[in-house]
């Protein structure tokens, strides 16, 4: 099935104010409309994309706000009311798309399930568009007083994309072309009688309106960016005469965990998904082990390091969870403490930080008893 879509970026952005249009904005790196034109870039299902922009931009302006894409962009030249834009667009449409979309540029965060779910809803009705409930009590107002009190069930706030099938959009334009007037396509496709199908939409899928919405953008987009994840895995062998240290605790063992330093697996993973979170490399690239420094270093000392590392990097945990896999001792009444140590030396609280044991059933080295691993996973995000 060929789904064209079209992206409306003809508008001037008047409620905003500011000197360009709105969705010629940044948002976290990209302008909202790169982000839009992305969105549907990136999806499969669709075939051709359309961006309509102003008249006054020119061509190489807007493809340098349009950014790199996967699929050649037509450019058209927008109108001055959103469904001259699209109508303009319309007349670009290839004869053998099925199913046309219409996206408002200024919707930067719409997502793959959201454009599915209105593709195969247009497709099977002949338009759809997603809208979520109305979370607050809806009134009418005139002059500032309230007349009415509207039931919040019938009320839905539409969304974008909204989608047609080729021929009910055409009809759709067509009224749109002999006089009538409406803000979004759906409007104008009841005006001439066809039914338009709601489909789930989402809350995160916002029009970008105001000064206020374009912080909360900025805010939204700059986190999402932000947020990293990193893995860590360590093990080391049991040997007799050493001491077992795990998150900086001394664990009373008949055998400890051989090594260089403390060989803390504990320490050690936590260090590894840090770095690898900010991608800072590893443990060994920052404290060798042929360095005499880190000669029975304490590795929660290390471990202090590496988070103060991350830390100039503008990262901040948001948690670490550990999994020590070992056969004996049994480590659950250290848990606590351990908790303890690793929070204190990320400088978060011990509720964000997990540690769970297990044993390896008596399989390979580890459930021989000859060794002691960790595994450890970490998230981090910018700070703002
Ligand atoms: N749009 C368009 N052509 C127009 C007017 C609007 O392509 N003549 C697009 C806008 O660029 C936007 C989408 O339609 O992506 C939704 O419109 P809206 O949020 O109202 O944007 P603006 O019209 O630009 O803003 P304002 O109403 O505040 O002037
Ligand atoms: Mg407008």
């Amino acid at each position: 099935m060929r789904v064209t879509a079209i992206i409306a970026a003809a508008g001037s952005g008047t409620r905003l104010g500011g000197a360009l249009p709105k969705q010629l904005l940044d948002v976290g790196g990209r302008s909202m409309l790169a982000r839009s034109v992305a969105a549907f870039d990136a999806h499969p299902r669709i075939s051709d994309l359309i961006v309509v922009v102003p008249p006054t931009l020119a061509a190489e302006a807007a493809a340098a706000h349009i950014g790199r894409t996967r699929r050649r962009v037509e450019v058209v030249a927008g109108g001055a009311r959103r469904q001259d834009s699209v109508a303009n667009a319309f007349d670009r449409v290839p004869a053998s798309t099925e199913v046309v979309l219409i996206h408002d540029a200024a919707r930067p965060f719409v997502s793959a399930d959201t454009i599915s779910r209105t593709i195969d809803a247009a497709a099977a009705h002949g338009a759809a568009i997603p809208a979520i409930e109305a979370r607050d009590t809806v009134k009418r107002v005139d002059e500032g007083v309230i007349v009415e009190t509207i039931p919040r069930e019938t009320i839905v706030l539409a969304q974008t994309p909204q989608g047609f099938r080729r021929d009910v959009l055409e009809r759709a334009i067509a009224v749109g072309r002999s006089g009538a007037e409406a803000t979004d396509e759906a409007g104008l496709a009841e005006r001439a009688g066809d039914r338009v199908h709601v489909v789930r939409g989402e809350s995160a899928n916002v029009k970008i309106t105001t000064e206020e919405d374009l912080d909360a953008a900025r805010r939204h987009a700059g986190a999402a960016a932000a947020t990293r994840v990193g893995t860590g895995y360590d093990l080391h062998r049991l040997v007799d005469g050493r001491r077992l240290v795990l998150a900086g605790v001394v664990v009373p063992s008949r055998r400890g965990a051989q090594g260089h330093s403390d060989a803390d697996v504990v320490c050690h993973a936590v260090t590894d998904a840090l770095l690898g979170a900010a991608t800072l490399g590893d443990i060994g690239r920052h404290f060798p082990d042929t360095d005499p420094r880190w000669k029975d270093a304490s590795s929660i000392a290390l471990l202090r390091d590496a988070a103060a590392m991350i830390g100039a990097e503008g990262f901040a945990v948001v948690n670490v969870d550990v999994t020590v896999i070992l056969e004996s001792p049994k480590i659950k009444d250290y848990i606590e403490p351990m908790r303890v140590g690793i929070a204190g030396a990320l400088g978060i609280e011990p509720a964000r930080v997990s540690i769970k044991g297990k044993t390896n059933e008596g399989v390979d080295a580890v459930g021989r008893g000859e060794a002691i691993a960790a595994h450890a996973v970490a998230l981090l995000r910018g700070r703002s």
